[in-house]
């Protein structure tokens, strides 16, 4: 059986990762794959988390299965996240979350509901988008089309053409948008764009269905859920994938949320039931340890702030690194203009460089970025921006 296999290519990211671990070359920098680092190019344990999972290990006296729906105090504090302590959605008992397997398992469930709900629906996703939001939701038997978002050569989001195409969209469709941090472009919709994506969705009868990944990342754990709480506001039925990977620093625990915001309490309930069933048929229950760690870092005032606290700081760096970049650009004197990296959000943006360009920076500088020329900015340091500068500047000339 297996030799009719053939085999397949290496993911576009996580694959780049493997090719970075086995450059053997001193100077070789990593802006691949998303995940956060420190000057000396770590990626830390949280200080909360690892405080509560000291408190989790006297505490814990089971192993046994947890709930369908993941850990109860983590869903909650998932909710309040999301939505603020106050929500009307909340008050009134029409948001469910469920905890998955990190953000793609949320993203999958999801599909998988909206495929229970509207056996026809097709899901519009922004181009440029996530890679893996295409064999996500396609593996749940989904049709997929896309709609205009980021135009590279300009460094700017194509609002109209957007809205133009988003129009086309049929009754019962689901558009997948990021809440934040936008990944890869790092361009994010304004007060107003969501207010007329809101509008748009209410009169069309469009599910959005946000991907909610870097909560904390852009601007602010609250400035962060803007678009999600207006969805909320305005629109009856919201649908978000959120991820606890990036802000709680938790990727390898696969830890995330499918949270359904519906019409009404009874709805709510339904929803809550088909996202356990699915679950139970690819995976059962999700695995419990990031759970109770957010969980415990989230309903812990001391804990909490502390955790607020390394978020802010982490926030802070990406943001002046992407200042350090765009300077320092400068100073070598390509003729491109970074200035837009530092209007961005979160770890990414692209370089808007060729195929070619991006191979160069690779082969002759062990400079690894996505083949898109995403760049994740938290690769960048003090120590490494020098070389990383120069470099993309001799590809450039
Ligand atoms: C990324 O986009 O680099 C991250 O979301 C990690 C991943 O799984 O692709």
């Amino acid at each position: 059986m297996f030799t009719i296999l053939e085999a397949l290519p290496p993911d576009p990211i996580l694959g780049l990762s493997a090719a970075y671990r086995a450059d053997t070359r001193d100077t070789k920098i990593d802006l691949g794959v998303g995940v956060y680092k420190t000057e000396t190019g770590q990626t830390p344990v949280m200080r909360a988390i690892k405080a509560a999972e000291k408190q989790l290990f006297e505490e814990e006296n089971s192993k046994s299965y947890i709930a369908q729906v993941g850990v109860e105090a983590y869903n909650e504090g998932i909710i309040r996240l999301m939505l603020g302590d106050d929500h009307d959605a909340v008050r009134s008992g029409r948001v469910r979350s469920v905890m998955t397997p990190g953000g793609t398992g949320a993203l999958r469930i999801a599909s998988e509901l909206i495929k229970r709900m509207n056996g026809d629906a097709t899901v519009w996703l922004g181009d440029p988008t996530w890679a893996n939001h295409y064999p996500v939701i396609r593996g749940a038997g989904l049709s997929i089309e896309t709609y205009p978002y980021y135009d590279k050569d300009k460094s700017q989001i194509l609002f109209d053409a957007m809205m133009a195409t988003l129009d086309k969209a049929r009754e019962g469709d689901a558009v997948l948008l990021h809440g934040c941090c936008h990944n890869p472009c790092g361009a994010d919709l304004s007060a107003e764009q969501w207010q007329a994506i809101a509008e748009l969705v209410e009169r069309k009868g469009i599910l959005p269905f946000v991907d909610l990944a870097y909560q904390g990342f852009g601007t602010g754990l609250e400035e962060d859920a803007y678009g999600v709480r207006l969805l909320a506001d305005k629109v009856p039925e919201v649908l978000v994938a959120s991820s606890c990977s990036k802000n709680f620093g938790l990727y390898r625990e696969r830890t995330g949320s499918i949270t359904a915001i519906t019409a009404s309490a009874e709805a709510a309930s339904v929803a809550e039931s088909h996202m356990t069933n699915i679950a139970r048929a690819i995976y059962s229950m999700p695995p419990a340890h990031g759970g109770f760690l957010a969980g415990l870092v989230m309903q812990d005032q001391a804990l909490r702030t502390d955790w607020i606290g390394e978020l802010t700081e982490m926030r802070n760096r990406m943001n002046a690194l992407r200042g350090l970049f765009v300077r320092k650009m400068k100073a070598t004197g390509v003729d491109q203009d970074f200035a837009f990296i530092e209007n961005q959000f979160g770890m990414f943006s692209f370089l808007g460089i060729t195929p070619d360009q991006i191979k160069r920076l690779r082969d002759e500088f062990a400079i690894y970025i996505v083949g898109s020329s995403r760049i994740n900015v938290a690769g960048i340091s003090e120590a490494n921006i020098d070389y990383l500068t120069t470099s993309l500047a001799t590809v450039l000339k």
